[in-house]
């Protein structure tokens, strides 16, 4: 049976880093709140010259020569941002024209933190229809550009970077397994960027009342539904393959809260050891979060040929998804 298989991770932060002792010159917080409450120490921040495109590129080009794919090779680019460079072209544009994937289709997808098993779920959809044989998925952000850095609320949590795979088509009992997406647009609300679209255009009132800048409308809600929405997700991704929770050699899930992550870890009964963060080091990097921690784990040795693998995220939309990897 064809499926989609991971042959190439790659990852990119920007250079400049901005710890917790930084933000505390910001707004009124602290290290000792940030670190107790969401895990993170420091996160990456893009400069003023760089955009979502030029991490998605360094991403890129890491994953296509750990892949050792020919971009001539590429039928298919997707990017899976909420901070493109701009409406259009989209970001997947500016990455196939920079990369010169001259025969690849390009196109954006938006699902928040959940942006990158949707984009799995649309790459493995194209290799086993047959439409595509090699894609490049990159979940690439710039949250930090949205980011109201007078509301520290939200300002600690959120950083910059890129991840990207390379998936072809194989034969073989390797590749994707299965994918679950989820959405719950009635609560929405919870996490928005409510202006600069065409319902709030851009204007001096939607600068001024800060309205094109990330909102979150109860953290605390957003973080059991996380929990809850993920633990569900997983539970039914393994029950499709008739596989057990202790079948599982890795749960890398959104990281946007160590809390949140060992609270899942611990509700499906996967042991510590098993689980990957990062976010320690990156912060919250929305569509960007689960492709740079598989990364990390696939270059430093921890993921293995034939492991199990789940991923699981959730984010704004609301969205949240499901993804089984045999690696
Ligand atoms: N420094 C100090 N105090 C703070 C800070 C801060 N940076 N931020 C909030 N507080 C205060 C609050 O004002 C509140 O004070 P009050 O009790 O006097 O009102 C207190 O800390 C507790 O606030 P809670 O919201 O209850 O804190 P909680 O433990 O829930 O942590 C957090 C907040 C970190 C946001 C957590 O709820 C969380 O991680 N939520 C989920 C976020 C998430 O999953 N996002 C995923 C998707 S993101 C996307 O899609 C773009």
């Amino acid at each position: 049976m064809l499926s989609s298989r991971i042959v190439g991770t790659g990852s990119h932060v920007p250079e400049r880093v901005l710890t917790n002792a930084d933000l505390e010159k910001l707004v009124d917080t602290s290290d000792e709140w940030i670190v107790t409450r969401t895990g993170i120490a420091e996160r990456h921040v893009a400069s003023d010259e760089e955009a979502t495109s030029d991490l998605a590129y360094r991403a890129a080009q890491s994953a296509l020569c750990a892949a050792g794919t020919d971009v001539l090779d590429l039928d298919m680019i997707l990017v899976a941002t909420v901070t493109p460079d701009m409406p259009f072209p989209s970001t997947a544009c500016l990455l196939q024209d920079r990369l010169g994937a001259r025969r690849a289709g390009a196109l954006d997808l938006s699902a928040a933190c959940s942006g990158f098993l949707y984009g799995l779920a649309v790459a493995d959809g194209l290799v086993r229809s047959g439409s595509a044989r090699t894609v490049l998925l990159v979940g690439a952000e710039t949250l930090t550009k949205v980011v109201n850095w007078k509301d520290r609320n939200t300002c600690v949590l959120f950083g910059d970077g890129a991840g990207a795979v390379v998936l072809r088509g194989q034969e073989g009992e390797r590749g994707i397994l299965s994918t679950h997406l989820y959405a719950d647009g009635g609560r929405g609300q919870l996490l928005i960027i409510p202006g600069g679209g065409s319902r709030h255009p851009v204007s001096q009132a939607v600068v001024d009342d800060g309205s094109a800048k990330i909102q979150m409308n109860g953290g605390n809600e957003v973080f059991k539904l996380a929990v809850r929405a993920m633990e569900d997700a997983a539970l039914t991704a393994l029950k499709a393959h008739g596989l057990d929770v202790k079948d599982i050699d890795h749960l890398i899930s959104h990281q946007a809260n160590l809390r949140i992550i060992n609270a899942l870890g611990q509700r499906l009964g996967v042991p510590d050891h098993k689980v990957i963060a990062n976010l320690q080091r990156v912060g919250n990097t929305s569509a960007a979060s689960i492709p740079i921690a598989l990364d990390e784990a696939v270059r430093d040795g921890r993921v293995k040929a034939g492991d199990l693998v789940l991923l699981c995220a959730f984010g704004g939309g609301l969205t949240w998804a499901s993804c089984l990897i045999r690696w």
